[in-house]
């Protein structure tokens, strides 16, 4: 992919994309509000173009303490979830989205507490890049976050389903472990032509604490295409 450089800052086009979609996203962010804050490196250029507005803002709750870790060090107050009365905005990226504004989301593996926080706001704002948009999703592996109990036993059903589970391991082939300490398992399936049905069945599964189907819940997609960034408004919801 070709380098290109975008205020002093060498990036690519997908990153170039992906900053383009964050900064578009400042419009949605209220003044004086506390908003969600997601996962990964799209979150990642929010919450620099967050440090620009920060005093416009009264803090944030992170979708993880990766985030949280990120915000506190550009000197964002980060509030409990618990804690805080609403929350008007909730912006994150995602792995794949489709024409219906659904998504599969969780490849950093925050997807519980990202589902959780995005069900709470008023508002989700995905930002992505426009290699996310897919017909049809499940090309990307989709994550779901297990307990570690057992978990081989989940592993064990998924594959009696043809879902091709394989458990996530790091660069030392240990599991890896989500913020509340559990499994990811991802599923190799190709194609999701039912997500609806899937998502179900996933949810259902006892061991299966979160599964990264987020089906009708983004309200607004902004993608950074090349030409600019391209706002949808899911119908919907
Ligand atoms: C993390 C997520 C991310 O939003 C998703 O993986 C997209 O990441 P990136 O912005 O790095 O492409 O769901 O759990």
């Amino acid at each position: 992919m070709a380098a290109v450089t975008v205020e002093n800052v060498s990036m690519n086009e997908q990153d170039k994309m992906k900053a383009a979609a964050a900064r578009k996203a400042i419009d949605y962010v209220p003044e004086g509000a506390i908003i969600g804050v997601g996962t990964g490196s799209t979150a990642n250029f929010f919450i620099d173009e967050l440090a620009r507005i920060k005093d416009r803002i009264e803090g944030a709750v992170a979708s993880s303490q990766a985030t949280a870790d990120r915000l506190k060090a550009i000197g964002i107050q980060v509030f409990d979830l618990n804690g805080v009365g609403e929350l008007p905005v909730y912006v994150d990226g995602c792995d794949e989205i489709n024409h219906y504004l659904h998504m599969i989301k969780g490849g950093g593996g925050a997807l519980t507490r990202e589902k959780i926080v995005a069900a709470v706001a008023r508002e989700f704002v995905c930002i992505c890049d426009a290699s996310k948009l897919v017909d049809v999703m499940g090309k990307f592996p989709l994550p779901v976050e297990v307990i570690p109990f057992g978990a081989g036993q989940v592993i064990k059903k998924f594959e009696a389903r043809g879902y091709k589970p394989v458990l996530r391991l790091d660069a030392d082939g240990k599991e890896v472990r989500t913020d509340e300490n559990n499994f990811v398992v991802d599923l190799h399936l190709e194609r999701i032509d039912h997500p609806q049905e899937l998502a179900e069945d996933l949810i259902n599964t006892v061991g299966v604490v979160e599964h990264g189907l987020f089906l009708n819940m983004v309200d607004k997609v902004i993608v950074g295409d090349p030409n600019g960034p391209r706002v949808m408004t899911n119908a919907n919801k």
